[in-house]
């Protein structure tokens, strides 16, 4: 495994994983402790309580999504996740030499905490500086994207059983942003592959099946057209997988993946794929659940760094009108804990989000029901309460 790999979590939101898994075993093994002091604070936790908390950067975002955050941390409380939040806001500032950057505070909880949730971001078309996305992606060094798109019980789509997990390469390829102008009239583009970079996304993805009882990785490539570029991908990918005989590895052109999609999209299981196609096939797939709405993600970096985040946009023609949908920053929050190794608290707020959405009597305007963003909440909390 090449340096600097972190392992990764057990952050897919379906399958396999043992929901008591690591908690329990950790439990069986703690030693008994015979007096123990509680005090408890103003808030009605103990000081037990905070020496287990563990502090997750909050960037709410912009339109939309103070309310999901909000919603999100609503429902925390209820599950009485241990998590304390340390909230931030980050807009592009300038710094020293003129380079773009995310502002320090935000940046010095990040490199404390190692964890972010993030609502979405507007990105103002020609204000002048980056995508914050693509500058967090930038700053932390988050190459990998995961996504993992499962099909909801009770929210129709023409598509049923879908279990597939995409993994984009998240720091180069086609958004290298190397552009230049040859002459008048032409410009160029390039795509940036790198050894480095293609190993460390195809060792990503195989370890990730691993560790989520995961059989198969396709990758996804057009090596018989951008034969040096695509064709040093598909290369690493190859390598890795000599590594993983116990995972069955295919390679599919772009196009072919495109097309079997939309016909089956039960035959796969985890892809692996440059950062454009990722992209692109991310949300072809999210499309075959349901949406960007109940599609979570995560962006896991090197050095322990991991931001999960919804894809939707920040919604601005229903931002603060209490109509948004919390659920794909929700599960996403999920993933988050997953990734953390809090598995009975993950399991529990995501059989409380999935039940309520297939008793379909509170739901959101964009699921086909009439409820505002609160009353979605609020039904989610109850679920979570009686859970326990
Ligand atoms: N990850 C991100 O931060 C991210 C992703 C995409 C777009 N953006 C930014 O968001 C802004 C708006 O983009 P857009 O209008 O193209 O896409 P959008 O996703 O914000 O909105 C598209 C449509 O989907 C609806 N929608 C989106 N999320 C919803 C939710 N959670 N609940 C209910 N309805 C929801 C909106 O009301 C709108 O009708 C732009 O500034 C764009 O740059 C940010």
């Amino acid at each position: 495994m090449g340096g600097g790999l972190r392992r990764p979590a057990l952050s897919s939101f379906s399958r396999g994983v043992s929901d008591s898994g690591s908690e329990t075993r950790h439990q069986q093994h703690r030693p008994m402790i015979a007096v123990v002091q509680v005090v408890l604070r103003h808030d009605g936790k103990s000081t037990d309580d905070y020496r287990k908390m563990q502090t997750v950067t909050l960037i709410p975002g912009d339109g939309i999504g103070p309310e999901i955050s909000a919603a999100v941390v609503k429902i925390f409380d209820a599950a009485k996740a241990p998590i304390r939040w340390e909230e931030r806001d980050v807009m592009a500032i300038k710094g020293p030499g003129g380079r773009w950057m995310i502002p320090p505070d935000a940046k010095e909880s990040m490199d404390r905490s190692k964890i972010g949730l993030k609502g979405p971001l507007k990105t103002p078309i020609a204000a002048g500086h980056p995508s914050m996305n693509l500058l967090l992606r930038k700053t932390f060094d988050l190459y990998a994207n995961v996504r993992p798109c499962v099909s909801i019980e009770g929210y129709k789509t023409p598509y049923t059983d879908v279990d597939l997990v995409t993994i984009r390469e998240n720091t180069e390829g086609e958004y290298s942003g190397i552009e230049h102008v040859i002459v008048d009239g032409v410009v160029q583009s390039i795509k940036l592959i790198t050894e480095n970079a293609s190993r460390r996304i195809a060792e990503y993805a195989f370890e990730y099946a691993r560790n989520n009882q995961r059989s198969s990785v396709t990758a996804v490539h057009k090596a018989n057209i951008m034969r040096m570029s695509d064709g040093l991908f598909l290369r690493k990918c190859r390598e890795v997988a000599e590594d993983y005989k116990d995972i069955k590895f295919t390679e599919m052109y772009l196009d072919t993946v495109c097309l079997n999609m939309v016909q089956d999209p039960t035959q796969f299981d985890i892809l692996v794929m440059p950062n454009l196609y990722g992209d692109i096939l991310s949300d072809l797939c999210a499309g075959l659940i349901g949406g960007l709405g109940v599609t979570p993600s995560g962006n896991i970096g090197a050095n322990g760094v991991a931001v999960f985040e919804s894809v939707h946009g920040t919604a601005p023609d229903i931002a603060g009108m209490d109509l948004a949908n919390p659920t794909a920053l929700l599960l996403s929050a999920v993933m988050m804990l997953r990734h953390m190794g809090l598995h009975e608290h993950a399991s529990k707020i995501q059989t409380a989000c999935f039940d309520t959405i297939k008793e379909k009597k509170v739901l959101t305007k964009d699921l086909g029901g009439s409820s505002k963003c609160s009353e979605f909440t609020a039904e989610i909390c109850r679920r979570v309460q009686d859970l326990d």
